[in-house]
């Protein structure tokens, strides 16, 4: 069965529907890590329900950037981890650990990429730089990881209405809804090796 590790920061909502997609039987692998970089995240407690190993790996017990993420890398490996998948992940990836999995990495992001993304933006702070922009539509996209940040090649993405009500809140909570519909349907695809990357394009071979 291929094995997927799964990293995080907070939450884990991305990762609950990454479990669920799994227990569905729309994910033909299994999820056989969760990684958080931070201290009492929730995702923690929702794999521990369901029997999958999970641990914080934390920055500041580093003496730097690389050694943090080659603890890292070092644990997924650990664990036979052939895939990773970003949900709600805070930490930029190394270049070592990037090239360690070559197109086998995918983010998801709470913006129609290339908008609003890159450093600095992410959680709310998207919704907000949205709002104030007075974009009429955002969305979410899922996008296979490089070594940069929310740049490597897009697999999918879908479109949210800004209503001129919304709050942060509330486009969050729309869009955090497709980013539910989009990770493991990317992560079915991924496991599969349905994406083929032609330079910047994805190719789905569904
Ligand atoms: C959310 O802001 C989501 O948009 C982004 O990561 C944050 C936490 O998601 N992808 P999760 O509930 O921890 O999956």
């Amino acid at each position: 069965m291929k094995k997927i590790g799964v990293l995080i920061s907070g939450s884990g909502s991305n990762l609950q529907a990454l479990i669920d997609a799994v227990d569905k039987g729309r994910i033909p692998a299994e999820i056989s890590l969760v990684i958080s970089d931070r201290p009492n995240a929730y995702g923690i407690e929702r794999a521990k329900n369901k029997g999958i190993p999970a641990c914080t790996i934390l920055r500041k017990k580093f003496d730097d950037y690389n050694a943090f993420n080659l603890a890292v890398l070092e644990k997924l490996m650990a664990h036979k981890v052939e895939y990773i998948v970003l949900a709600g992940y805070l930490s930029i990836l190394s270049s070592e650990l990037v090239r360690a999995y070559p197109n086998k990495i995918i983010n998801v992001h709470p913006s129609l990429i290339p908008a609003f993304c890159g450093m600095g933006y992410y959680g709310k702070r998207v919704h907000q730089a949205v709002l104030d922009y007075g974009v009429k539509v955002t969305g979410a996209t899922v996008h296979l990881v490089d070594e940069g940040a929310d740049t490597g090649p897009i697999i999918l993405q879908k479109a949210v209405d800004v209503l001129p009500d919304d709050t942060v809140e509330s486009l969050a909570e729309r869009v955090l809804k497709v980013e539910h519909e989009l990770l493991p349907k990317a992560t079915a695809l991924l496991v599969q090796d349905k994406l083929k990357v032609l330079g910047r394009k994805v190719i789905i071979m569904d």
